[in-house]
């Protein structure tokens, strides 16, 4: 099994799917080793307590500058032998520290149709806009805000009769169903390729 960190900031929804989803997989291809949040705050610590997933809170404001900060996530991610990272709500750009650590190795989940709506709010920004369709993209990422290249995506028409919440609760329902699916290809062909 490819050994995966997670990295939130918030909820942990995603988090919590990706560890359940392998755990019920026969043959998962990925396992979520460490779960690494930069503010203890963050409801995805207490999620990670209840599934026996070792945490790690990193609050970036101790370093002396993002270099540091990022180093401290590559040794913790180097110490545990981890070879992916999925990021699910971590709302820090990555830079060149730890981008040239994990190069290519590095996935991303944003709640919308990129390149539409890119940024912190992508599931506000579509309803917003009064958009017909948005939908859910999983990217590699690279040094800018949800640039870098597209692996999977999937449409959501947004309904007359949505509000907000109902327009979240769409987005996460998806978000949930693709992003193990799409892991479990990655680590796949990860495995192929070795
Ligand atoms: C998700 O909508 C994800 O697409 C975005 O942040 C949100 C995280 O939700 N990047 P959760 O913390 O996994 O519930």
């Amino acid at each position: 099994m490819v050994k995966t960190a997670v990295l939130a900031s918030g909820s942990g929804s995603n988090f919590e799917n990706l560890v359940l989803a392998s755990r019920e997989e026969r043959n998962s291809k990925y396992s979520i080793e460490l779960l690494i949040v930069d503010k203890l705050s963050a409801y995805a610590v207490e999620r990670a307590e209840r599934l026996g997933i070792p945490c790690y809170s990193l609050n970036p404001k101790v370093f002396p500058n993002k270099a540091e900060y990022e180093k401290e996530i590559v040794r913790i991610l180097s110490e545990n032998e981890i070879e992916i990272v999925a990021l699910a709500g971590y709302m820090r750009i990555i830079a060149e520290t730890f981008l040239s650590a994990y190069k290519g190795k590095i996935v991303n989940i944003h709640p919308a149709y990129l390149p539409e709506f890119p940024g912190k709010d992508g599931i506000g920004d579509a309803f917003k806009a009064g958009a017909e369709h948005t939908g859910v993209t999983i990217h590699y990422v690279d040094e800018g805000v949800d640039t870098g290249e597209i692996i999977y995506q999937e449409r959501l028409k947004i309904e007359k009769d949505w509000d907000l919440d109902k327009l979240k609760e769409e987005v996460h329902k998806i978000e949930h169903k693709i992003y193990p699916m799409t892991l479990e290809k990655i680590c796949q062909k990860m495995r192929e390729e070795n």
